[in-house]
């Protein structure tokens, strides 16, 4: 199976989930982990299967991951599965103010699954957000092996 993972990352949290997804990701040969500004968004096939993941910055996807997703031509992931992640800080710490502002403004990971089925992508597993401890982190403890439980899943559901 071809799989591409795509993201961007200020703080190296969400790095730090991409490398953890591919590498639960077997066979290995088949994978490819790029950030945003080195993946091509026109040659991205042939693919399997696209998976996407940003920090959350203001409930949206950072400006590199949304210039990647806008560049893939109109229907480039027919027959591609997609899904995407996102980190993000855990809202039940965070005062009142924030945790409404958070219900309202949401996360980037379900924005960039929306885009990625816009292109003609099916999804091949719910976007899943991963939580980091203040904006640079570190990740929450026990993401990274969430992150790899996460794309295992992926794997079992496209056999
Ligand atoms: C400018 C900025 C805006 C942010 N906005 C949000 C937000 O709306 N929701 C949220 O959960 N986290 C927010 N965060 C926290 C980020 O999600 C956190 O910095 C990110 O997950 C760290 O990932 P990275 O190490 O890959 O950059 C924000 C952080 C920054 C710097």
């Amino acid at each position: 199976m071809k799989a591409l993972i795509v993201y961007d990352s200020v703080y190296g949290n969400t790095e730090k989930i991409a490398r953890a997804i591919a590498g639960a990701i077997t066979p290995s040969d088949g994978v490819k982990v790029l950030r945003a500004g080195e993946a091509n968004p026109l040659e991205l096939a042939p693919i399997d299967l696209l998976i996407v993941g940003s920090p959350t910055h203001g409930g949206r996807p950072t400006p590199a991951i949304q210039e990647f997703l806008s560049r893939i031509p109109a229907n480039a992931l027919k027959n591609v599965g997609v899904t995407s992640f996102d980190t993000r800080f855990q809202a039940k710490d965070k005062g009142v103010g924030i945790r409404i502002l958070v219900g309202v403004i949401g996360y980037a990971a379900g924005r960039i699954a929306n885009t990625l089925k816009g292109k003609g992508g099916y999804l091949a597993a719910p976007p899943e957000g991963f939580i980091v401890e203040g904006n640079e982190g570190p990740l929450k403890q026990g993401e990274l092996e969430r992150a790899a439980g996460w794309a295992k899943g992926i794997l079992e559901s496209k056999k």
